[in-house]
């Protein structure tokens, strides 16, 4: 984190399921970097869903982080099997954007028909939607519906890095039709592919522990591709999601506790 945070990334994802979040607020803090250039963004997992145990998650996650304000707060899934507790975690949300504990608020892994019930039982549209996109699972639709309703498409594994984890079968890093694109620019096809969310409207949150490839992803920015190129980048939509289908998440199977500060 402190190497991102050099090589001037001001934008840091973290959850309060990875268990990282008090090392996020000792880099931020180690850094010297100026508090409000930085934009820090937590998730509050599903075990401390509901109107008491939101509010409660909310406070553990800034006192790990260490921060007075969240910057961008989300749900990191959906609950489909109890959507009113899902319901209860979101305006715990909105009640923390109303006191200033948090700055923005969104979700994470919502479908369509997590967001249109999301939509309808509660006030504060999400700022954000923070879904798995890469070149192999692209989600169009659900970018569209967050388009319509002003909600910014935030791409997970942008690079496709849950297509390598356990061995995956067909690697975006390995993808022919990328490595053509990204020879013909001298760059690489982690630089292709953030360069197309980027130019498609959707923000990134890449993630390397290597130095070279923390600075390798910054520089994307840089790159600018053709509209061909976009458009073969398009056409390499599987269908396949890598990530966990959200809608079978259970608080029975998958809710973990969460440690106090
Ligand atoms: N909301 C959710 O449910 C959810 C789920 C998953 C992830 N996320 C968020 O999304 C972030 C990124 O997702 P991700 O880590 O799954 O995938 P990713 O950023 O697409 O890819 C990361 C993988 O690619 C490798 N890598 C990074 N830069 C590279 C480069 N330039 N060339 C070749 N390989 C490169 C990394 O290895 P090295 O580290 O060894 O370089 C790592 O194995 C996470 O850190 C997390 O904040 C959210």
């Amino acid at each position: 984190m402190g190497a991102a945070l050099d090589a001037g990334y001001r934008h840091l994802d973290t959850a309060a399921a990875y268990g990282n979040e008090k090392e996020v607020g000792q880099a931020l803090r180690a850094s010297g970097i100026d508090r409000k250039d930085v934009v820090v963004e937590t998730k509050i997992w599903i075990s401390d869903y509901g109107t008491e145990e939101t509010p409660r998650g909310i406070e553990k996650s800034r006192a790990k982080l260490g921060v007075d304000q969240i910057d961008l707060l989300l749900l990191h899934q959906p609950l489909p099997t109890d959507f009113d507790r899902t319901l209860a975690a979101y305006r715990a949300l909105e009640d923390a954007l109303s006191t200033g504990t948090v700055r923005a608020i969104g979700v994470s892994n919502f479908l369509p028909e997590h967001l249109s019930d999301l939509l309808e039982h509660t006030h504060v549209v999400p700022a954000v939607n923070q879904i798995e996109v890469h070149p192999y699972f692209q989600q169009r639709e659900l970018e569209a519906m967050n388009a319509r309703h002003g909600i910014l498409t935030q791409a997970w594994s942008p690079i496709g890095g849950i297509t390598s984890y356990g061995g995956g079968q067909r690697r975006s890093f390995d993808d022919p039709t990328l490595h053509e694109i990204a020879t013909a620019h001298g760059a690489t096809a982690a630089q292709v592919m953030l360069a197309w969310h980027l130019q498609q409207g959707r923000q990134v949150i890449p993630k390397s522990v290597h130095v070279e490839r923390i600075q390798e992803n910054l520089d994307a920015l840089n790159l600018e591709l053709t509209a061909e190129e976009l458009a073969r980048i398009d056409s390499l939509e599987t269908g396949v999601r890598s990530g966990p289908e959200p809608a079978s998440l259970t608080l029975a199977e998958h809710g973990r506790p969460i440690p106090e500060a």
